[in-house]
């Protein structure tokens, strides 16, 4: 694991959104494994940026996201849907046939699921999946458990989940209590992950990912197995270790 704590946010920011850029200029057909949550927004913001100055282009690029609420339609304000148009794919030339999210209003979600997980297998692997981690230690939305699961499946999220999600909705009733996420195993065949985390309420989950033991209590441990992670932190995330 390469671990990177950073002073400046412009730094953050950028390191994150050159690793993209270049993996794009030297493979144009790159897929993508992108998150949502506050974390990427600077790298997004800065992808944009650099489209804009015709920096990179995305049109041949495909994209996976890791998850979606269960629940809320796709054009929902809170959808992961709505997130990755507002923060990113409306502001660059991704192609929208090449972009994919789960669909958490499927009718029947276990075919979403299986679905989800086909498409990733006959078009991965992954080239560079970013993620988030909760503060529990999720990454996705594969909450801390006895057993995690591979692929892509159905989870309740946990009760500090829902809380920590209450900040986007008007009320904690509104939270969506389930979502579909990509399984640990599938977020492991990414050639390469790039584990994006800030702020102080992070430390402690920062600290069990990279340096504890590697249990399903943590799932961002399992990223210890990964042969090529890049750790991007603040100092207050990066505040433990
Ligand atoms: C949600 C997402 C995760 C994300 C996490 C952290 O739970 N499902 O993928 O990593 O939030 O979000 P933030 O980056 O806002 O702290």
């Amino acid at each position: 694991m390469n671990i990177f704590t950073f002073k400046q946010e412009e730094d953050f920011i950028q390191t994150g959104a050159s690793l993209i850029v270049s993996l794009i200029q030297g493979n144009p057909k790159a897929i993508l494994g992108l998150a949502t949550g506050s974390s990427p927004l600077g790298v997004y913001a800065r992808l944009a940026d650099m489209y804009t100055k015709g920096l990179v282009s995305f049109t041949e690029a495909s994209s996976y996201n890791l998850d979606e609420y269960v629940g809320l339609p796709g054009e929902h304000p809170q959808s992961y849907n709505s997130f990755m148009k507002q923060h990113l794919f409306n502001h660059i030339d991704i192609d929208s046939t090449r972009t994919h999210i789960p669909n958490g209003h499927a009718d029947d979600l276990q075919a979403e699921c299986q679905s989800y997980d086909l498409m990733l297998e006959q078009n991965g692997p992954v080239d560079l999946q970013l993620l988030g981690i909760g503060s529990n230690g999720h990454i996705g939305f594969n909450e801390p458990d006895d057993n995690l699961s591979g692929g892509t499946h159905v989870v309740d999220l946990l009760e500090e989940t829902i809380e920590a999600n209450a900040r986007f909705f008007t009320s904690l009733d509104e939270v969506p209590k389930q979502a579909i996420t990509m399984g640990v195993g599938s977020i492991m065949k990414a050639r390469q992950i790039v584990l994006l985390a800030r702020g102080t309420d992070k430390a402690e989950a920062v600290k069990a990912a990279l340096q504890g033991p590697i249990t399903t209590e943590c799932p961002a441990s399992l990223l210890q197995c990964h042969p090529n992670v890049i750790v991007l932190l603040d100092e207050e995330a990066g505040r433990l270790l």
